[in-house]
C-alpha cells in the first residue's frame, strides 16, 4: 500500500467532501444529500450528486463518481499521490511519503525544472547572434518582442549538442535528458545522444499548472524537405493527448469561450491582438481527453480551421467530439486570408472581432458544408442536398430551431416551406423510431443494462454478480451486517473486483475501522466510479434477511461454478441426491 491506511483514513475524515466539491461546484441541500452541476461534463440541469454521510459523489449524467480523493483526481486531472498530497497539504496535514511514489514524484520534479531551464536556455538563445536568423522570421511574421516573453518563444541552434552542453553545466545527467525527451539516442550506440530540436523556432507547452511540459519546434527554413512541427515525445511528464497549446495563458481569459485553432503561430497572433482565449492541440486531432479539459474553462467554443479539406474534415470531427463533452460549438470560416494569424495582419483586430461575432453556429455551418457539396440546378442533386440537410437538421432537440432552419434550406432551394417541413418532420420521425427501437433493444436486454460500463470490469455471472453487488451496497450502509456472513469467502465471488471490495470492507470492519468506499485506497478511477454506482443502483431498504438471501445465492452459484471435473459432478449428484432423499 502506497500511504498507510490510517493516515488515509484521518486524510478524508479531515476533507469533508461536501467542502472539497463545493470549492469547485456549487452545491444545493436536497434531503441527506447535495446537488451541482457536475464538473466533468457540461450540463444544464443538476445531476451531479454528494453524499456527505458516505463521503462520496456521483454523476447521475457521466456516471463518474467516487470519494473525495478520486474527486480531487479527477477535477486537478492529479494522479493518485498528487491528489493526496493536495488534500493533505489543504487539511494541514504532513504526508507519509512511499519511497516509490517519492522518486517517481521526484523524477517529475526533475523534468519539470529540465524543462524550464531549457526553455530559458532556447528563449535566450533567440536573442543571442545564432538566433539572428530565427528572431527575424518572428518579427518578419509580425510577432511583437513582448509576446515572444509572454509565450517563452525560443530558439533551438543547428548542431547536435547545444542544447544538452547547456542543461549539462546546469548539472542534468544523460539519463534525465533522454528522460525528457529533448535528445534523442543513436541507433547504433544509446549512449550517444544528440539534441532532438535543431534549427527550430521554439515554442514552449505549458500545461494549466505552469509547469513545461514539451515543446513544439516550428521549421523556419522556407523549402525544407522536413515537418513544419516537431513535437516532444510522450514522457513522464507529457501527453499530447491530454493537454493544448496555450491554455496556461487562456484560462486566465475573461471572455467565456475558447477560440481553437490549428497552428501555435495562430495562437500566438490572437493573442497578441487581444484574443486571449486561443489554443491549440499538440498535432493530435481533437480528443475526448482535451474536450473534457476545455470544460474546466468554457461552457462555449469557437473552431477555427484552416479552409482547406483538411481542415473542413478535422472541424466535421471535432464537432461532435466537443457537443458530447457539453460545450456549445461555433464555427468560424476565414475568408480572404488563410488563417487567423494572416487575417490579423491584413484586416486588424476589429475585422476579426465582427467575424467572431458573425460566426455560425454548428448547424449553419454543417448546412453550408452540405450546400457545398451539390449542384443545386440539377434536380437529382437538389433532391440530396434537401433531403441530407433534413436528416441533419432533425438532430436538433427544438421544435423551433427545426423549423428556422427548414426555412432557410427552403429559401436556398426555392422550394416551399411546407414540403421542407415534411421532410424533416419524416427524418425526424425515423431518428426518434430507431432511437426507441434501440431503447427498446436495451431494455429488453437487462442483463446488458446491469453490466459494468467499464470495459475493464466484466461480470461473468450476473445473478452472482447482482447478490455480491447486494451484499456490499447493504454492507455500506449497516456496517454491521458483515457479522452475518459466517464464513463467506472473497473467493466464493464471481466477480474479482466485487470479492476485492468485500474482502477489504470485512478487513476493515473486523478491524473495527470505518468502512465506507471512500477510504479504499486500491481502486482505480474506473472501478471507483463503478462502485459509487453499484451503491446508487442498490438503494432500497437494508435487512438482515436481504442480506442472508444474498449471501446464500453467492454461496450456491459459487458452488455450482466448482462442480466442474467430472468427480466433482458425482459427488454433486449425490449430494444433490442425498439432499432429496432427506425431504421426501
Ligand atoms: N501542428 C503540429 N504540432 C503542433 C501544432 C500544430 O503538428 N504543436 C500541426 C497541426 O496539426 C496542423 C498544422 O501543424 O496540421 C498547423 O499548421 P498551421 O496552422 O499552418 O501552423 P502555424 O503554426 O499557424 O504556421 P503557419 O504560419 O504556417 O500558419
Ligand atoms: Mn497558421
Amino acid at each position: 500500500m502506497a500511504f498507510p491506511q490510517s493516515f488515509i483514513d484521518e486524510l478524508v475524515a479531515r476533507n469533508p467532501i461536501e467542502d472539497v466539491v463545493g470549492q469547485y461546484v456549487s452545491l444545493r441541500r436536497a434531503g441527506a444529500n447535495m446537488f451541482g452541476l457536475c464538473p466533468f461534463h457540461g450540463e444544464k440541469t443538476a445531476s451531479f450528486s454528494v453524499a456527505p454521510d458516505k463521503g462520496i459523489y456521483y454523476c447521475f449524467g457521466c456516471h463518474k463518481g467516487g470519494g473525495v480523493i478520486n474527486f480531487q483526481m479527477e477535477v486537478e486531472g492529479l494522479s493518485y499521490p498528487d491528489a493526496v498530497r493536495a488534500l493533505a497539504k489543504r487539511a494541514g496535514m504532513s504526508v507519509p511519503e512511499d519511497e516509490q511514489y517519492q522518486s517517481r514524484y521526484r523524477q517529475q520534479e526533475r523534468l519539470w525544472a529540465l524543462h524550464k531551464e531549457a526553455a530559458r536556455f532556447f528563449h535566450s538563445q533567440l536573442y543571442a547572434p545564432v538566433g539572428k536568423q530565427a528572431l527575424d522570421y518572428a518579427l518578419g511574421r509580425g510577432m511583437s518582442k513582448s509576446i515572444l516573453t509572454t509565450f517563452g518563444v525560443g530558439y533551438a541552434p543547428d548542431g547536435w549538442d547545444n542544447m544538452i552542453r547547456a542543461m549539462k553545466a546546469k548539472g542534468y545527467t544523460d539519463r534525465e535528458l533522454i528522460d525528457s525527451g529533448l535528445v534523442t539516442q543513436s541507433q547504433k550506440d544509446k549512449t550517444k545522444i544528440f539534441d532532438r530540436f535543431r534549427d527550430r523556432l521554439m515554442f514552449p507547452i505549458i500545461d494549466v499548472r505552469g509547469n513545461v511540459i514539451g515543446f513544439g519546434g516550428r521549421i523556419i527554413k522556407k523549402d525544407s524537405e522536413a515537418a513544419k512541427y516537431l513535437n516532444s515525445p510522450e514522457t513522464l511528464i507529457f501527453n499530447k493527448r491530454k493537454n493544448l497549446f496555450g491554455l496556461n495563458l487562456a484560462k486566465k481569459s475573461k471572455q467565456g469561450f475558447l477560440i481553437l485553432v490549428e497552428g501555435n503561430v495562430d495562437v500566438v497572433a490572437l493573442h497578441q491582438f487581444g484574443f486571449d482565449n486561443a489554443i491549440a492541440s499538440l498535432g493530435t486531432s481533437l480528443t475526448e481527453e482535451q474536450a473534457a479539459l476545455m470544460t474546466r474553462y468554457a461552457d462555449q467554443i469557437v473552431l477555427i480551421y484552416d479552409g482547406d479539406k483538411a481542415g473542413q474534415n478535422a472541424t466535421q470531427r471535432a464537432i461532435p467530439i466537443l457537443e458530447k463533452a457539453g460545450l456549445h460549438v461555433k464555427v468560424l470560416q476565414i475568408e480572404g486570408a488563410k488563417d487567423p494569424d494572416e487575417f490579423l495582419h491584413k484586416y486588424g483586430a476589429d475585422r476579426f472581432k465582427l467575424l467572431l461575432e458573425g460566426s455560425a453556429n454548428r448547424v449553419e455551418y454543417q448546412l453550408n458544408a452540405i450546400a457545398l457539396k451539390y449542384d443545386t440546378r440539377q434536380d437529382d442533386q437538389k433532391v440530396k442536398f434537401l433531403q441530407e440537410s433534413a436528416d441533419l437538421i432533425a438532430t436538433l432537440g427544438s421544435a423551433v430551431q427545426r423549423e428556422v432552419y427548414a426555412g432557410r434550406v427552403a429559401e436556398k432551394a426555392k422550394i416551399s416551406l411546407d414540403a421542407m417541413k415534411l421532410e424533416v418532420d419524416r427524418a425526424f420521425k425515423r431518428r426518434t423510431n430507431k432511437e426507441k427501437k434501440q431503447q427498446e433493444k436495451i431494455d429488453l436486454s437487462p442483463a446488458r443494462n446491469l453490466q459494468p460500463k467499464s470495459r475493464n470490469i466484466r461480470y461473468d455471472n450476473m445473478k452472482s454478480a447482482m447478490a455480491e453487488e447486494g451484499i456490499i451496497a447493504q454492507a455500506l450502509r449497516d456496517p454491521a451486517l458483515l457479522d452475518k456472513t459466517g464464513n463467506l469467502q472473497d473467493t466464493a465471488f464471481s466477480s474479482e473486483l466485487l470479492g476485492r471490495v468485500y474482502k477489504m470492507l470485512k478487513q476493515r470492519h473486523d478491524q473495527g475501522l470505518e468502512v465506507s468506499l471512500a477510504v479504499l485506497e486500491d481502486l482505480n478511477q474506473d472501478e471507483m466510479s463503478h462502485m459509487v454506482g453499484v451503491l446508487q443502483r442498490h438503494d432500497g431498504p437494508v435487512n438482515e434477511q436481504a442480506f442472508a438471501d444474498c449471501v446464500a445465492t453467492v454461496r450456491a452459484e459459487h458452488q455450482a461454478a466448482s462442480v466442474n471435473s467430472e468427480d466433482d459432478l458425482l459427488t454433486f449428484r449425490n449430494r444433490l441426491q442425498q439432499r432429496k432423499g432427506m425431504k421426501e
